[in-house]
């Protein structure tokens, strides 16, 4: 975990932004996954994680705002625990590891909370996503697990946002450290795109790579020759020449930071025409993007941005006509691709978007459009120093979606429709890059991993050599 230092920090600017009433930050507990003592792999809720450090079950962290006191709720491991697990530090031992000196038995908690409901105390907590935390919250709170997330405090979750959006030094290093295990994750996909080769075996050496490198994968790994359904977790595809292979897919670190990468690569080794063509036109909107990621602009020009160069690209292979801008202002893009542009990264690959990912992206300032395509960023505000976000455009043939457009007749003042029955089995390409805001502009986050064609090409074809 970082410093002591850190964790106290974190806790005094949380403290310095809400004034009265007590927050509750739960921690998780272990899932069982079919049966209760053969459980998911244990991870610990991001905000415990933030304000706590502190990587186990069964701890819940309290701020009292008024009077300063700050708790940890936790038990002690019992002789039992410790024949299974090995000797384990004292409650207080772990707690004074993050700064916190006052301790107490998980069970004490309720009187806790009840005297403060009692007293008629605001209790601020982010809003639960697991069913555990839920049915706990609505104990403790003596409300009804349906009514328990609609009493988060958006205070809290207001003031979490504001920190945890501005990522510091140490939180920046080790999301760089990380970045060289995602670069062995893609390179090593890279090198097995060949003929013969499933989905699967893939998809194995990928998470084996997140493993040993640092920790599990920070979401459920999309590697596909069916790149065009956008979270394809189906690897059942043995890979075929003129396949395209799109491994969506990232790390956490020893201390759960995210990474997401996204690279396309042609199974064998060597793009067609067609598909070099679509591919240059995603880097194009993936380095335009990059160009374009600077503090002071709002991310949603950004994804605009890479929308034209999209809609531009398109047009000059005749897939699209008429006016570009004209084109993307009415959304008609959004045909090749629905998703948008990017999001915050952090201990969460989607960052906070526990909280509500409107209230993370979005801003008095910045409004959530409703439009297909756009609606789906997920990050439209404007960008700080030191936030960290993924670019990730993409261009996708979805055939259900064309046929139903073409059908409608939508936007077929800017759609070649007759121009898409030799695409029609194209997939899908996206090029996603992890970016840290800086003073002045961006940088992308550890090495590049291979993203220009040829070079994308040669690594491929390396895989052959051993
Ligand atoms: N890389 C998966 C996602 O951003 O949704
Ligand atoms: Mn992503």
């Amino acid at each position: 975990m970082f410093s002591k230092e850190i964790y106290t920090n974190r806790r005094n600017r949380l403290k310095s932004k809400i004034s009265t009433g007590i927050a509750l930050f739960m921690g998780n507990v272990d899932v069982g996954m079919n049966y209760a003592d053969n459980t998911y792999h244990f991870r610990q809720d991001s905000t415990f994680l933030y304000f706590f450090g502190l990587d186990y079950q069964g701890l819940a962290g309290i701020i009292d705002f008024e009077s300063g006191e700050e708790i940890l709720f936790g038990d002690d491991f019992t002789i039992d625990d410790i024949i299974w697990m090995g000797p384990q530090p004292l409650l207080k031992e772990n707690a004074a590891r993050v700064g916190i000196s006052y301790t107490h038995p998980f069970g004490k908690l309720n009187n806790l909370i009840s005297k403060a409901i009692s007293q008629g105390r605001k209790i601020h907590f982010t809003p639960p996503y697991r069913g555990k935390n839920i049915i706990t919250l609505s104990e403790l709170l003596n409300i009804l697990p349906a009514q328990v997330k609609e009493q988060a405090s958006l205070k809290l979750i207001n003031a979490c946002i504001a920190l945890r959006s501005i990522k510091e030094p140490c939180e920046i290093e080790e999301m760089e450290r990380q970045m060289q295990t995602a670069y062995r994750m893609h390179t090593t996909a890279m090198k097995m795109a060949h003929v013969g080769n499933s989905e699967q075996q893939i998809t194995g050496a990928v998470e084996g790579i997140s493993m040993s490198g640092g920790g599990m994968v920070s979401f459920p790994v999309i590697c596909s020759v069916r790149g065009e359904t956008l979270h394809n977790h189906y690897h059942g595809n043995t890979l075929k020449q003129g396949d395209l292979l799109l491994l969506d897919a990232g790390s956490e670190s020893p201390l759960h930071y995210a990474t997401d990468h996204t690279r396309t690569s042609p199974v064998g080794g060597k793009f067609t025409p067609k598909q070099r063509d679509i591919y240059q036109i995603v880097l194009d909107a993936n380095n335009n993007a990059a160009a374009g990621t600077k503090p002071g602009i709002t991310y949603k020009e950004v994804h605009l941005l890479a929308a034209r160069t999209i809609a531009l690209g398109l047009k000059d292979l005749g897939l699209m006509k008429g006016d570009v801008d004209e084109a993307v202002a009415a959304g008609a893009h959004a045909l090749f691709m629905p998703h948008g542009l990017g999001h915050m990264i952090g201990l969460d690959v989607h960052d906070m978007e526990d909280y509500n990912d409107t209230l993370v992206g979005y801003d008095e300032e910045t409004q959530r459009s409703t439009q297909f395509g756009l609606a789906a960023l997920r990050l439209g505000r404007r960008l700080q120093p030191n936030f960290v976000v993924t670019n990730e455009p993409g261009i996708y043939f979805i055939p259900a979606l064309i046929n139903q457009w073409n059908a409608e007749g939508k936007f077929a003042n800017f759609i070649n429709y007759n121009k898409f029955e030799s695409y029609k089995t194209f997939g899908g390409i996206r090029l996603e890059d992890d970016i840290l805001i800086t003073e002045t502009g961006s940088r992308i986050l550890g090495n590049r991993i291979p993203i220009d064609p040829d070079e994308v090409e040669k690594i491929v074809m390396s895989g052959l050599e051993n």
